[in-house]
């Protein structure tokens, strides 16, 4: 089975998750509006990855956009985010808000921890964060406003084995500069 990563992030956390996927997985990684039309046309599966931004998905727009291309595959979704991955509640509901019901009744979710380093965002988030950790305050949330990092390769394992699982892919990692190499 063919597959394709595509993702939409910010600050680099999605990308690096991408690249870790398509490493482990020997898939062909895209930006999102920039994937290869043809290995998009051809992938069995597709790999959806993206970031959340005051309750929205970044890669919501391309989704839409790509509805009806989607529903002919096989689908799986990695959300980054900086929720706590405890609070499956407010995880479930941001899939319910950003993904078509037709999208998320045939993909697999995977929530992954995210990262901020507050003096590289642009102004505006800056102040969205600002805005949102108040809003946050006042119905009870908590959003985080200091630095973390939890990006780590070891959190995509359970990703991995499921798209092993689903795609018969075999475990074996192959040498990508060997293939580089001519055949004698
Ligand atoms: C302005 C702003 C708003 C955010 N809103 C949310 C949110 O609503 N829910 C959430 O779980 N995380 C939220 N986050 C955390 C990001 O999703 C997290 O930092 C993620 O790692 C960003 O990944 P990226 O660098 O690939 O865009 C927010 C971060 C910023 C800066």
């Amino acid at each position: 089975m063919k597959g394709i990563i595509i993702y939409k992030g910010k600050y680099g956390a999605t990308l690096q998750y991408a690249d870790w996927l398509g490493d482990a997985l020997g898939l062909p990684v895209f930006p999102a509006g920039d994937e290869r039309p043809s290995a998009f046309a051809v992938a069995d599966y597709v790999i959806m990855g993206s970031s959340i931004y005051i309750g929205k998905l970044q890669l919501g727009e391309w989704m839409l956009n790509n509805e009806a291309l989607l529903l002919d595959k096989k689908l799986f979704f990695f959300v980054v985010c900086g929720t706590p991955l405890n609070e499956r509640a407010k995880l479930e509901q941001y899939i319910e808000k950003n993904v078509p019901l037709l999208i998320r009744q045939r993909c697999s979710f995977h929530f992954l921890p995210g990262r901020l380093v507050f003096k590289k965002l642009s102004w505006t988030d800056r102040l969205l964060l600002r805005i949102g950790a108040w809003l946050g305050k006042k119905k009870g949330e908590t959003i985080v406003m200091q630095d973390y990092d939890e990006v780590k390769e070891a959190h995509l394992q359970s990703l991995i084995n499921t798209v092993r699982d689903q795609c018969r892919i075999p475990s074996v990692s192959i040498d990508k500069d060997m293939l580089k190499q001519p055949v004698k």
